[in-house]
């Protein structure tokens, strides 16, 4: 019998021992053994819960316990969740983790102490909730060079965008909606303002580069300034607007990393990405173009994500599973010097200066006397030099893809 120990008993960890016993039989067929939940770890007590016998509130049983070879970290932070981690990776006890924070902040050095340790760290689900991309990453995609990592990495945020695409409604009303709904925080910063995606995009692109992308390098916009009014000019240039994370591979030794709302032409395949799915676009140097889809939260989801660790760790007990992600830090660019094209709205009234500025690519719609341009490729400090030359003419500016 292989046993397991849960630290978190909230959305995720539940999740993570529904699953293991809703799919006992089939998980001991595919491991060769049982695997068992052992202790489920929290700071409450759970009365009535089918599995309240196993709620402990000591960390150090489960350390302690040498029965104890994999543990799930669903407790979330950064805080007492890297300590138990570190303490149950340097007992060679494997770590199976939902936890982005944790990983984009101390991915390498956990990775090391897992290598040292004979055991490994896993973390599948941190990004994309139940779609497999890391391990797609990790195992199917190692023959390649990883030129590029894109998606929508936060369903949150992708349901506003979408119901403000399709309704014509604008932000505030939306992200109402979806607070009421359930899909949304009832303090949505950590969603609105790409957080959640910038600590998705620095393990991504970790894994892209085989070096650490700092999360709190990531240059980060949200989509608190997308108004409805920017999706009716995007849709006249037949695109719509998604909050994207991205990675680039500049060179040998840099890389572009960013979180930010783009215009995406309605041809691109991200553009199909609707409501509170996730998609992350992957392109090799052999393999070309890959799109990995799917529910990128929720209990289930997720949960089902770490318990395919579980068993990678319970297939390879006593041996490290390790992927190619140093502590080296990478060299991001910055995001000004990057060249790109823009789709700028502006006061109508201004449209010679615009197109002086930015060319002739011009909406065919004027709306509440504004209208909208498709700049040409430009370097975003060029391109901000002539906002602000432009001055108040200028109301909302969009990178494009
Ligand atoms: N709030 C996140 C989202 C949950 O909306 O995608 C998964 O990280």
């Amino acid at each position: 019998m292989i046993n397991v120990a849960v630290l978190g008993y909230g959305t995720v960890g539940s999740g993570v021992v529904e699953v293991l016993e809703s799919n006992k039989e089939l998980i001991a067929k595919r491991v060769g053994d049982e695997v068992n939940v052992k202790y489920i770890l929290d700071l409450r007590d759970f009365p009535g819960d089918p599995y309240e016998s196993k709620v402990v509130h000591d960390v150090n049983l489960i350390m302690e316990d040498p029965e104890v070879s994999i543990v799930c970290e669903t407790m979330g932070g950064a805080g007492a969740a890297y300590k138990f981690s570190k303490e149950a990776l340097s007992r060679s006890k494997s770590v199976c983790t939902s936890n982005k924070e944790l990983v984009s902040l101390h991915g390498p050095e956990l990775l090391n102490i897992a290598k040292d340790n004979n055991c490994s760290y896993l973390f599948e689900a941190s990004v994309g909730g139940g779609i497999p991309i890391i391990r797609p990453i990790v195992e199917a995609l190692t023959a390649e060079r990883l030129d590029a990592v894109m998606g929508i990495l936060n369903g949150t945020t992708n349901f506003i965008l979408t119901k403000m695409d399709k309704e014509g409604a604008d932000f505030d009303t939306t992200l109402k909606e979806a607070q009421r709904l359930g899909y949304a925080e009832a303090n949505p910063e950590a969603d609105i303002e790409g957080h959640d995606a910038r600590r998705k995009i620095a393990i991504l692109s970790s894994l892209m580069t085989g070096k650490h992308v700092k999360d709190e390098k990531v240059y980060t916009e949200g989509i608190t300034r997308i108004t409805a009014a920017d999706f009716k000019f995007a849709h006249s240039f037949n695109a719509t607007i998604k909050l994207l994370g991205m990675a680039k591979r500049a060179g040998k030794n840099e890389a572009e990393a960013m979180v930010s709302p783009f215009v995406i032409g309605n041809e691109h395949p991200l553009a199909t990405v609707n409501d509170v799915f996730n998609a992350v676009f992957v392109t090799g140097n052999m393999l070309g173009d890959a799109m990995f889809y799917g529910k990128g939260a929720g209990k289930l989801p997720t949960a089902s994500a770490v318990c395919s660790d579980v068993i990678e760790c319970a297939k390879n007990l006593g041996k490290n599973l390790s992927c190619d992600w140093s502590d080296e830090e990478v060299k991001l660019l910055d995001v000004s010097d990057v060249e790109r094209s823009f789709m700028v709205r502006f006061d109508a009234a201004a449209v010679n200066e615009i197109k002086n500025a930015f060319g002739d690519n011009i909406s065919d719609v004027t709306l509440d006397n504004e209208m909208a341009v498709l700049t040409a490729p430009m370097k975003e400090s060029d391109f901000n030099a002539k906002c602000e030359a432009l001055k108040d003419a200028v109301h909302n500016r969009i990178r494009v893809l």
